[in-house]
Order: structure tokens, then C-alpha cells, then sequence
């Protein structure tokens, strides 16, 4: 009975441990990922953005730079014209600018939902006239010259810039639309003409709705060089007045 007692007591003290640790048996998955090496990125080399393949004082140039300094030449100039058929107010700019506008829209309304508008694109030597006019009347000359060009002076006659769903606010800036284009629009070709705190440089106050085409591959140089102003890029004097 003794003996039998103790060897039920021994079988019992044995059984009594667990066989492993749970800690033990239990790997975790990231040690046993083995790391990937990363690859070695291959250097490209950069071309080299050649500034002057285009002019910037021809006024059918993508490139053209008019500022209080420069007016286009002639200063009733008309540019070739398509329709943007576009939300808005209608109208036209150069042919390479209205289908690079018309892109930008329909992307715009494919990632958000929201559809932007145009306000103003090309306007006629007689259109800035009234333009300007009309600033002036409600402002006054000296408030007028800081956010509307005088005739034989804007960017709009060119046919390649437009204001897109205001051409008052900056607060329009902040706003979904404001930054979604601040951020994509050099990927049409288009870009923020006159940026905030330039005005010593391009004459004119924060627009953020005003939009210049000047073609995908500049537009992606001023982007990727943070250039502020096309005077800057092109080392254009600074244009703060007439
Ligand atoms: N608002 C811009 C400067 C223009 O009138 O062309
Ligand atoms: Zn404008």
C-alpha cells in the first residue's frame, strides 16, 4: 500500500510541470520576416531645364512674361481662341490652355465631387479696358493697380490665364478648391502667377484664383524649384509699378 501510495505521488509530481513554457512555443511573425534589402535606386541624371527654348516676350509664346514693365506687343493682341465650354461664364482661351483647363476640371470633379467654375479666362484689349474701369471706379486708381491690370497689360488678353471660381477673395486660398489647385494644377500646365507676398516682385497682391498656363514641363520646373514669381525664374527685374 506504502510503496503504491508513492509511486501515484511520483507520477503526479512528474505530470505536474507543463512540457514547454508557453513563451517558449510561441514565436512572433516579425521575428521570422526576413528583412528585405533595399535596392540600390539607380541615379538618373537631371537634364537641364533649358530656359530660354521659348520666348517670354513674343506674345503666342506659352512662356510670354507680362508684367507693369512688360505689355504685350502689340498691346491688342489676339491670341488664337477655342471655346472651354466649361462651368461658368463660358468663354475661351488659347487652344493648348482650354484642353489643359478642361483636363483639370474634369479630374478636379472626378477626385472631389465638386466642380470648379470659371470666372474670367481671355478678355480683349476692350474687355480689360472695362475691366480695369470698373476696379478703379469701385476702389479707386492706386487700390485698382495692385489687383487689375491696366489694358495692354494682363495676362487675360494673352488668352492663357484664368480666374477660376472667384476673382476677389484670397481667402478663396484656403478653401478644398483653392488648395487642390494650389497643389495640382502645375501638373496641367498652369500655375499660381501671383503668389503671396510678391508683390514687390510681380506688381500685384495675392491671387490665388488667377491660374497662367505655361505648359506642363516649365509648370513642373517652377514646382519642383519653388520659384515664386516668373520674373524670379526668368530673372526678370521686379515690376512693382508702371
Ligand atoms: N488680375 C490680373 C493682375 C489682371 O488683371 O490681369
Ligand atoms: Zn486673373
Amino acid at each position: 500500500m506504502v510503496i503504491a501510495a508513492i509511486a501515484v505521488v511520483a507520477v503526479l509530481v512528474l505530470r505536474g510541470g507543463p512540457a514547454t513554457s508557453p513563451s517558449a512555443s510561441k514565436q512572433t511573425t516579425t521575428s521570422t520576416v526576413t528583412p528585405t534589402p533595399t535596392p540600390t535606386p539607380t541615379p538618373t541624371p537631371t537634364p537641364t531645364f533649358e530656359k530660354t527654348q521659348f520666348s517670354t516676350t513674343d506674345p503666342s509664346s506659352d512662356w510670354v512674361l507680362v508684367n507693369k514693365q512688360n505689355p504685350l506687343n502689340p498691346v491688342n493682341y489676339k491670341p488664337p481662341l477655342a471655346p472651354l465650354g466649361l462651368p461658368g461664364v463660358g468663354g475661351s482661351m488659347r487652344p493648348e490652355a482650354a484642353s489643359a483647363l478642361q483636363q483639370m476640371f474634369a479630374d478636379y470633379k472626378t477626385q472631389t465631387g465638386s466642380q470648379l467654375t470659371v470666372q474670367s479666362p481671355y478678355r480683349s484689349y476692350n474687355t480689360q479696358v472695362s475691366t480695369y474701369n470698373g476696379w478703379v471706379t469701385r476702389l479707386g486708381q492706386a487700390q485698382a493697380d495692385r489687383q487689375s491690370a491696366r489694358p495692354g497689360y494682363s495676362e487675360h488678353q494673352t488668352g492663357l490665364a484664368v480666374d477660376i471660381d472667384t476673382a476677389v477673395s484670397q481667402a478663396f486660398g484656403n478653401t478644398p478648391a483653392g488648395i487642390w489647385l494650389a497643389q495640382n494644377s502645375w501638373k496641367y500646365g498652369f500655375v499660381v502667377r501671383y503668389q503671396q507676398g510678391q508683390e514687390s516682385i510681380t506688381g500685384y497682391e495675392y491671387e490665388p484664383w488667377h491660374f497662367r498656363y505655361v505648359g506642363v514641363p516649365l509648370a513642373t520646373e517652377l514646382q519642383k524649384a519653388g520659384f515664386p514669381s516668373l520674373e524670379t525664374y526668368f530673372g526678370y527685374p521686379a515690376a512693382p509699378n508702371y
